[in-house]
């Protein structure tokens, strides 16, 4: 299990899953879920190697180094802190 960190709210996610639902549960708000509106941008304050690398969607929307889309993003396994 992965563990995502948000605001001191924590959910646990499967290794290898989106993160999306669980930053839904954690209360990041959510616009086209599919990497276009730029909504669900996240800020990863620790456990950037835990996830994925950026998708195309990602790339497209030119996010800083330190930021993700909740949509999109992959954990791997281990922790991911962020902030919205
Ligand atoms: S919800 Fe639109 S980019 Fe993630």
């Amino acid at each position: 299990m992965a563990t995502i960190i948000i605001d001191g709210e924590q959910k646990e996610v499967a290794d290898g899953s989106a993160i999306m639902d669980a930053c839904e549960d954690l209360g990041v708000p959510l616009g086209c879920r599919a990497g276009q509106c730029g909504m669900c941008i996240i800020t990863i304050r620790e456990g950037m190697e835990n996830l994925e690398p950026m998708n195309d969607a990602e790339k497209d929307l030119g996010l800083d180094d330190d930021q993700r889309l909740a949509c999109q993003a992959i954990i791997r396994s281990g922790t991911v802190v962020a902030a919205y």
